[in-house]
């Protein structure tokens, strides 16, 4: 069946956010090491970009380290920034050609010197690129993320450049890194787990979750079409009634 002529271009996803999981679990059912699994990830990551910037998909968030990622064996961590950093370099070309912008959420400040000054240099080089926009969650929790904003905003009354009055849903939304950025409608997890996991919880507060059994290596387009389908047969009622909807 030709999944992507069921999609309505009417009806798609502004954001849609990943959380990509199962690349281990991948990599052990084929006896090979962890990071044979993450090395594989980065296929899926490019196929689930190209499929979405077809789509016109306008924001594209994929978790692709969290803060308690660090925790992991050394060797691990070391082999997914490396991958990282090569993945970055060797696919700026591709993203410029095809108008996307790399952004990242996350204390990105804390990543290896190296992967930092990858990271900056491919967001400067894609900045002006329009068409979608790739959000790397990088030594990213959403738990850190609200920290900080909930620390700045206090600062700024602190100062007495701000009213504790003024704090609204806007004041708090424009003080985290999703800054300036649709919450996403959609929330992909791949491998089965049905957990969040400490991303985005403020910008989810209405997205709709999907849950998949593949293993994030193996996520092709079909599965994010699959996804957007489930999604749109869905009825968003955001506290109201049904009669209200329609
Ligand atoms: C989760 O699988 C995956 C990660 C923690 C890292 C994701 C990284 C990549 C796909 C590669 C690099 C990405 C970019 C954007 C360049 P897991 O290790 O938790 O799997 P498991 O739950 O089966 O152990």
């Amino acid at each position: 069946m030709d999944l992507k002529s069921h999609i309505n271009r009417e009806k798609l996803p502004l954001h849609i956010a990943i959380i990509m999981d199962g690349n281990g679990r991948w990599a052990k059912q084929k006896g090979k090491p962890r990071v044979f699994g993450h090395r594989n990830g980065v296929k899926a990551v490019r196929e689930t970009t190209e499929a979405a910037a077809e789509l016109g998909i306008k924001y594209l968030t994929l978790y692709a380290f969290s803060t308690e990622n660090w925790n992991r064996p050394k060797l691990e961590v070391n082999a997914l920034m490396a991958l990282l950093v090569e993945t970055i370099r060797s696919e700026i070309k591709t993203l410029n050609k095809n108008g996307i912008r790399l952004q990242a959420i996350g204390d990105i400040s804390k990543l290896p010197p190296r992967s930092y000054k990858e990271l900056q240099n491919a967001m400067e080089s894609t900045r002006d690129n329009d068409r979608m926009t790739l959000v790397l969650a990088l030594n990213y929790s959403a738990k850190w993320e609200i920290m900080k904003a909930v620390k700045d905003l206090a600062q700024l009354v602190e100062d007495g450049s701000l009213s504790a009055n003024d704090i609204n849903e806007g004041t708090f939304a424009n003080a985290l890194s999703t800054k300036g950025m649709p919450d996403p409608e959609l929330l992909i997890r791949t491998s089965g787990e049905t957990r969040i996991s400490n991303f985005l919880l403020w910008q989810i507060a209405y997205s709709e979750l999907y849950f998949t059994p593949t293993f994030w290596p193996d996520f092709r387009k079909e599965d994010l079409y699959k996804a957007i389908i489930d999604y749109q047969q869905r009825e968003r009622r955001f506290g109201k009634i049904s009669e209200q909807v329609v």
